[in-house]
């Protein structure tokens, strides 16, 4: 288990400061109904510092440029629909599914397998539980959790502060 060995495995992988993985599959046409070829895909925005793991796909917009801000981490086989928004400092689990339009404000964190469906907005600092469908909008700060999602505490004062400073 020589360390050296340990460190070459990290730098191919790591992404670290705002890294792609190279199997990340970023602007494919949009999925949805009315798009046929020849009709607008708008390619992604994604700042240079998100995190973009291995086998996540981000759609091209068909009425603005899908979105993932600043600092965001996506990780492995999130997939990001047409016309979404993910925003700074959002973390995704392993198998989140951000449906087209939908929007995540800043510092939202999603959990495993959990989706939100299309044009649904998640606000600021708040919380979503593994294996969550959202159904409706959910309020900043907020924790929800189930199928469908409905929330389970409320303490957003102190995340909607810390994401604030
Ligand atoms: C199931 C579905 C078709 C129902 O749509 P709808 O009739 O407009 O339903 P509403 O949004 O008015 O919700 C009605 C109720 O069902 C619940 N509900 C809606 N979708 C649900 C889902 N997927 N799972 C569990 N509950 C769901 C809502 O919470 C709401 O509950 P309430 O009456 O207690 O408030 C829709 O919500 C859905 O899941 N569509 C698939 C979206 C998708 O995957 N699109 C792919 C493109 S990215």
């Amino acid at each position: 288990m020589g360390e050296s060995v340990h460190d070459g495995w990290y730098s191919s992988t790591h992404t670290h400061g705002g890294k792609r993985d190279p199997t990340a599959v970023i602007g494919h046409a949009p999925e949805h109904r009315d798009w046929k070829p020849g009709d607008p895909a708008i390619h992604p925005q994604i700042d240079s510092t998100a995190r973009i793991e291995a086998f996540v796909t981000i759609d091209a917009g068909m009425q603005h440029a899908t979105h993932v801000g600043a600092r965001a981490w996506l990780m492995k086989h999130v997939h990001v629909g047409h016309d979404a928004t993910v925003g700074d400092d959002c973390e995704l689990a392993p198998g989140v599914v951000v449906c087209g339009h939908a929007t995540l404000e800043a510092g939202v964190r999603m959990g495993v397998n959990s989706c939100v469906l299309p044009y649904r907005t998640i606000g600021k600092g708040a919380r979503i539980g593994s294996g969550a469908v959202v159904t409706k909008n959910v309020p900043a700060g907020e924790v929800w959790v189930g199928n469908p999602a409905a929330p389970i505490q409320r303490h957003a004062e102190d995340r909607i502060r810390a994401i604030s400073s």
